[in-house]
């Protein structure tokens, strides 16, 4: 870790928010790609790819690399530029660490086996996928909430740093 600055920089606060947004979007348009693949196992790849996937399937595709492309850049930045010291103490500050290494792993693999399941129709890899997206819903859920927590009882201006 590098400096130890009060805030995240304005590129990693813009990738915070445009991740969130990017997870959003594939955790809301996941029917396409699930029907798409779907279709791929019951009536064979020749229909699958002749019937061709629908755009909202694609879109769920390239977003969902565009994640894990940000991810990389993120994990580039924070590995030169550093992050602002924990800001509780003890077991608080390592739960909130391991939080956001958790975050860190998921946003990449999830990505990972969507492709895998995607371009080579693996079904492992496509339940891998699913049960990792859930995962990670729970990490956001207690992120989330840990954030608000700063915010509104410690109110001691955590939220201030992943601020635009
Ligand atoms: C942040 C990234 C992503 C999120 C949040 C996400 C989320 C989801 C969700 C919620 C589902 C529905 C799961 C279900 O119905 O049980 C799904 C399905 C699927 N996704 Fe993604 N996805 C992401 C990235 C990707 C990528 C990059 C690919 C491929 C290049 C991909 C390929 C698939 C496929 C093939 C399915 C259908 C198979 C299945 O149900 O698991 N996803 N995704
Ligand atoms: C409204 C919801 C959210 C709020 C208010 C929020 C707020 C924050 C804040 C204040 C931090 C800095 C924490 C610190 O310095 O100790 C942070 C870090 C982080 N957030 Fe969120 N967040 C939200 C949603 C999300 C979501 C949905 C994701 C994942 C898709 C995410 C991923 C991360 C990661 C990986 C970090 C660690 C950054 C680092 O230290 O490199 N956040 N968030």
């Amino acid at each position: 870790m590098a400096a130890t600055q009060d805030r995240y920089s304005t590129a990693q606060i813009v990738l915070h928010w445009l991740i969130v947004a990017l997870f959003a979007f594939n955790y809301i348009v996941s029917d396409p790609i699930a029907e798409a693949f779907e279709a791929f196992w019951e009536e064979g790849a020749a229909a699958a790819r002749a019937a061709g996937p629908g755009l909202a399937a694609q879109a769920h595709v390239w977003v969902g690399i565009a994640v894990m492309v940000l991810m990389v850049v993120r994990l580039g930045l924070r590995s030169t530029r550093g992050a602002p010291p924990p800001a509780g103490t003890g077991w608080l500050a390592r739960a909130a660490h391991l939080g956001h290494l958790a975050l860190y792993g998921l946003l990449l693999v999830i990505p990972m086996a969507g492709m895998v399941a995607w371009f080579q129709g693996e079904e492992t890899a496509a339940e891998v996928h699913g049960v990792l997206v859930n995962l990670a819903l729970a990490v956001i859920a207690v992120h989330t909430a840990a954030a608000l927590y700063h915010h509104f009882v410690l109110k001691d201006g955590l939220l201030g740093r992943m601020r635009p």
